[in-house]
């Protein structure tokens, strides 16, 4: 067996192993991949919807704070948001329900939550550990970048799902993020999902690519999940402010982030309750002072 294959694990939505629903339970995913503009608040949105649609009680944290745009995504215009919560505001009465996903939304235009230090992620954090216990899926949408802010975020869940596209920049930049992950965070493991490709020769070549890269330098196992094709349908969805599993349920993407939120559910790290609240707290101790 070669290194890739032993450390490359494939999980299509079309397998029979692949169960037909998902089950209610425990995970807390961080939507990550370094790059602006690949779809990582696509899938973010698209998967709870999707675990939503299973009884799943889900909390989608808009964790890309100054560029925040889940609202629009969601179609609501939240009156508050994370700001007030560190400003004291109780986080319950910040917290907005669309389409059934509790949003914990950030500002669009905020310097100030653009910028926040590390005492401030620190305490986003022990918010969301606050809220864990009411839900059973967490899904994170981290900003794009390789910083502290970013990878403090996306370590502090259980599971990082690197969302990665057909371009060669999107592709140095996952790499660059789970080398990120990996050195700061302690991951030793990472989901891919390729988005927006046009065949899925395509989306196995990223996943390809991005694994023997990955092998020859990190000690990261990856897991690649059915990838999402290219669809109109997407910002149609987008503009409607509806989400795309809502708006176009039969699109080819909703279908298959269908499909990845089966995979994903499958093969998500299985956590009790209080775990998601004990992965959140465990990763986020960890990580120390320094990188947050
Ligand atoms: N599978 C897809 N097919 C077509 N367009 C997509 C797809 N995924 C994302 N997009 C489009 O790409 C742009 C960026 O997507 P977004 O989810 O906001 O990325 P990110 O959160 O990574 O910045 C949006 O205009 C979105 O509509
Ligand atoms: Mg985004």
């Amino acid at each position: 067996m070669t290194d890739q294959a032993a450390s490359l694990r494939v999980i299509r939505g079309q397998r029979r192993d692949t169960p037909p629903t998902i089950r209610t339970r425990q995970r807390a995913i961080a939507i990550t991949g370094g790059k602006g503009g690949v779809g990582k608040s696509t899938i973010a949105v698209g998967l709870a919807t999707a675990y939503v649609a299973a009884q799943s009680r889900t909390l989608l944290v808009d964790a890309d704070f100054g560029m925040a745009d889940l609202n629009l995504l969601l179609g609501v215009a939240p009156t508050r948001t994370l700001l007030d919560a560190l400003d004291g505001t109780p986080v319950e009465d910040v917290l907005v329900t669309a389409h059934g996903i509790t949003l914990l939304p950030a500002q669009n235009g905020s310097y100030a939550l653009a910028t926040m230090g590390s005492g401030a992620h620190r305490r986003t954090l022990d918010l969301i550990a606050t809220l864990s216990a009411q839900f059973d899926t967490i899904v994170l949408d981290v900003a794009a970048g390789i910083g502290a802010s970013q990878s403090a975020i996306a370590g502090a869940a259980a599971d990082q799902l690197i969302v990665v596209n057909p371009e060669p920049l999107s592709m140095a930049d996952a790499y660059a993020c789970i080398k990120v992950l990996a050195g700061h965070q302690g991951v030793r493991h990472a989901f891919v999902v390729p988005n927006r490709v046009t065949s899925t020769a395509q989306g196995d070549d990223i996943v390809g690519r991005l694994t023997e890269l990955v092998n020859r330098f990190l000690d990261v196992s990856l897991t690649a999940l059915p990838a999402v094709p290219a669809d109109p349908a997407v910002s149609e969805a987008a503009i409607a402010g509806v989400p795309l599993l809502a708006h176009r349920p039969d699109s080819p993407a909703a279908r298959a982030i269908t499909r990845l939120a089966r995979a994903l559910d499958t093969a998500s790290t299985p956590d009790t309750r209080s775990d998601v609240a004990r992965g959140f707290w465990r990763r986020h101790l960890s990580a120390g002072g320094e990188s947050l």
